[in-house]
C-alpha cells in the first residue's frame, strides 16, 4: 500500500517520524513534503497529497502542518479527497469507517509522535463500512459536483 505524506515547515521531525513509522509497517511512503525548516507554504504539499491521493498515485494521505488545518484544508480542495483533520484516535478510527475518510491531517504543534502514531494506526486499521452511510459519502462527493 502507498502512503502520500505531506508537511511544511513545522512539521517536519514530525513527518520524518511518521515516515519511518510506516516503512517500518511495510508501506511504501511518497514524500510530497518539505524537508527543511525554511518557511514555506502549507497548500502546496496538501495539494500534492490530495493530488495523489485523487489520481490513483497513492492509496491514502498523510498531511502534516502546525494545526494539521490549513495543509488538510489544502488537501480536501481536490476533488475526490475527503480529509479526516483530528488529535485523537476515535475520530480518526470512525472517519474511516463512517465517512471513507482518504487524507488524514493532524498538527505537529498539537500532539505528539506517539498520539500520532496511534492516530495513524486507528485510521489505517479500520475499514469503511459502506452500507447506510454511501449514501452520506455520496451526498458529500455531490457537492463537488455543484
Ligand atoms: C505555519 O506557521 C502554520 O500556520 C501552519 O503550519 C499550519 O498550522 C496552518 O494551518
Amino acid at each position: 500500500m502507498k502512503i502520500a505524506i505531506g508537511n511544511d515547515h513545522a512539521a517536519v521531525e514530525m513527518k520524518q517520524e511518521i515516515k519511518a513509522y510506516l516503512e517500518s509497517k511495510g508501506y511504501e511512503v511518497i514524500n510530497f513534503g518539505t524537508d527543511t525548516n525554511a518557511s514555506c507554504d502549507y497548500p502546496e504539499f496538501g495539494e500534492k497529497v490530495g493530488r495523489a491521493v485523487a489520481s490513483g498515485e497513492a492509496d491514502y494521505g498523510i498531511t502534516i502542518c502546525g494545526t494539521g488545518i490549513g495543509i488538510g484544508i489544502a488537501a480536501g480542495k481536490v476533488k475526490g479527497v475527503r480529509v479526516c483533520t483530528c488529535s485523537e484516535p476515535y475520530s480518526a478510527r470512525l472517519s474511516r469507517m463512517h465517512n471513507n475518510t482518504n487524507v488524514l491531517s493532524f498538527g505537529a504543534r498539537v500532539i505528539g509522535v506517539e498520539m500520532a502514531k496511534m492516530i495513524v494506526d486507528e485510521w489505517l486499521n479500520n475499514e469503511y463500512e459502506g452500507g447506510r452511510h454511501q449514501r452520506r459519502v455520496d451526498m458529500l462527493m455531490e457537492i463537488e459536483n455543484h
